[in-house]
């Protein structure tokens, strides 16, 4: 069982990062093992170098690590009312169907704002969906996350501590 935590931009010193860094320490605190991909590691012209049919040397290292995976947890951050498109490059970049078909995932979403990201969790089911990649029926949305990730990438929210704590217990059964 080997499960990787897709850290869903490539924005430099991203929340996003933070908090797939906080899931990682909790489910490791559980005993559970993961690996983060960043898309920050992404080759900087994917687009042009792994898209229809096309594969590099760059990017088949990564490839590799989403092929032999059998559960992810999505960190999506709001862009724009929805999931960023690095994210959705990566996943087309990705092959299909193999890469995700009939695995499972478990999604986050994050945002500055109030929303937590409730609609590009949404955009991306219909994503995983289509994929046969089956969705974890509990989403978290991470909202206002710059007041709520201490300097230590830690949650101050009473609340935020206990949703991921229950997501989490659940996505290990999962
Ligand atoms: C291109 C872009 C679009 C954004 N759009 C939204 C948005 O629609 N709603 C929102 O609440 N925050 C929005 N934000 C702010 C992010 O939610 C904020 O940066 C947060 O920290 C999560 O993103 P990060 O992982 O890049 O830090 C946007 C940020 C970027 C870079």
């Amino acid at each position: 069982m080997k499960t990787l935590i897709i850290s869903g931009t490539n924005r430099l010193n991203s929340n996003t990062l933070k908090v797939s860094k906080y899931y990682q320490k909790i489910l490791a605190e559980k005993q559970y093992e993961t690996e983060i991909i960043s898309l920050t590691d992404l080759p900087d012209n994917l687009s042009v170098t792994d898209l229809y049919g096309k594969r590099s040397e760059a990017f088949s290292g990564i490839l590799k690590k989403v092929n032999a995976a059998d559960k992810f947890i999505f960190v999506i951050p709001e862009y724009n009312g929805s999931f960023p498109g690095i994210l959705k490059l990566f996943i087309d970049a990705c092959d299909f169907p193999d890469s995700f078909y009939e695995k499972k995932a478990a999604l986050v979403g994050l945002s500055s704002g109030k929303y937590g990201n409730i609609r590009g969790i949404d955009h991306f089911t219909g994503v995983c969906n289509y994929m046969h990649l089956n969705v974890m029926p509990l989403k978290i949305h991470l909202t206002y996350i710059n007041k709520d990730l201490n300097e230590l990438g830690h949650f101050i929210t009473e609340d935020s501590i206990k949703f991921i704590n229950q997501q989490i217990d659940k996505f290990i059964k999962f």
